[in-house]
């Protein structure tokens, strides 16, 4: 593709709830165990949202530090992108209320769905309006709050999922510096319906019953599998069509889903523990949220060097998948 210009990640910046619901507050709502669950997916803890926090609040704050961290106007911003599967409401777009709060009056805003891809998606959908020259400043934020959306007594998918956001300002530059190296979009319907969060058994005919949105609906293992399928295959794949080699990448920086999937994952690919980031352990599954929660947790704790070849890769439901290869060359 012909870029005009290229795409440089100015800030990466996460906010999280403040309420922590570890492994051991589980185990008072059901029968689990923090050894259960530390052992099958590495997690100790996630952030659920209290009744003054929502997926708006978070994503407010955290788009407010990612805004100052690049040191740039809300009014410059051209175009706000909001990741999410579990918005707080289904219109207005969390996009939309969220320049509101942050005052980005020149911006066009929509939401993006594509579950725990749809950082990848939206970064790669952000860049297509930087390389034509149609944008110059764009907000993109993952934000998930599965916390309204989980059974919590539904043992094998409550202990997943905790609630985040996360916030990137990309910004245009000169076509040689573009520091998104390349990307891979997959999807394939989910005809098994393997991983689902259903809002369609709402009918005139219930009105009285008051329906609410179903839960989530997870076959665990057929996830694992997905993801132990597509991951290394597109993380290759994307190698090949940048021209790089697995020692190239600094950072391997995957969906935060599961620890097992990540070690798992690494050892095919080959890749070292000190290569792979992960912050699961203190947050779960925050979905849209992870990779950039991952990215700042690493950056905040100087646990990167600065400048960094990342690969990022998400997947989740839909079914889809998405790899992308950056340069950070963020210092915090
Ligand atoms: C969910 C997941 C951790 C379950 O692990 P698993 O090893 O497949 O476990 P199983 O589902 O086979 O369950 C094993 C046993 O543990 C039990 N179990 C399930 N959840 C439990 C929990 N929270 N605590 C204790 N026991 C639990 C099951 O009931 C089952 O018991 P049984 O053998 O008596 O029937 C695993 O399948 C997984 O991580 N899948 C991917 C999920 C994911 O990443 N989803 C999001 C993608 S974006």
């Amino acid at each position: 593709m012909q870029k005009n210009y290229g795409v440089k990640f100015l800030s990466f910046s996460g906010a999280l709830p403040s309420k922590v619901v570890k492994n051991t507050d589980l185990e008072k709502l059901f029968d689990t165990s923090d050894e259960w669950i530390y052992t099958r997916t590495g997690i100790k803890q996630r952030h659920v949202i209290d009744k003054n926090e929502s997926g708006l609040s978070l994503s407010v704050d955290a788009a407010k530090q990612a805004l100052n961290k690049a040191k740039i106007d809300p009014k410059s911003i051209d175009l706000i992108i909001v990741c999410t599967a579990t918005p707080d409401k289904l219109y207005p777009s969390m996009s939309c209320m969220l320049q509101g709060k942050i005052g980005a009056v020149n911006s066009a805003c929509f939401d993006l769905s594509a579950a725990c891809s749809g950082f990848i998606f939206g970064m790669t959908v952000a860049s297509q309006f930087i390389y034509t020259g149609q944008y110059k400043n764009i907000l993109l934020v993952g934000v998930d709050i599965h916390s309204r959306f989980v059974d919590w007594s539904e043992r094998s998918v409550a202990v997943l999922f905790g609630d985040g956001a996360g916030a990137i300002v990309m910004s245009s530059c000169l076509a040689k510096d573009d520091e998104l190296k390349g990307f891979i979009l997959r999807s394939e319907s989910d005809s098994k319906l393997d991983l689902t969060l259903d809002n369609d058994n709402i009918y005139f005919t219930d009105l009285q019953d008051q329906v609410k949105p179903d839960f989530v609906r997870m076959n665990g293992k057929a996830i694992y599998q997905f993801a132990l399928r597509v991951v290394p295959e597109i993380a290759k794949e994307l190698l090949d069509k940048t021209n790089m080699s697995m020692e190239q990448i600094d950072y391997l920086v995957l969906h935060q889903a599961n620890q097992r999937i990540i070690d798992a994952v690494a050892e095919k690919l080959k890749v070292g523990k000190d290569k792979v980031l992960s912050n699961i352990e203190k947050v779960g599954n925050t979905s849209a949220a992870s990779i950039p929660l991952a990215i700042v947790d690493a950056l905040a704790s100087n646990k990167i060097k600065t400048p960094s070849t990342m690969l990022l890769i998400g997947f989740g439901a839909g079914l889809t998948w998405g790899a992308a290869v950056i340069e950070c060359n963020i210092l915090k």
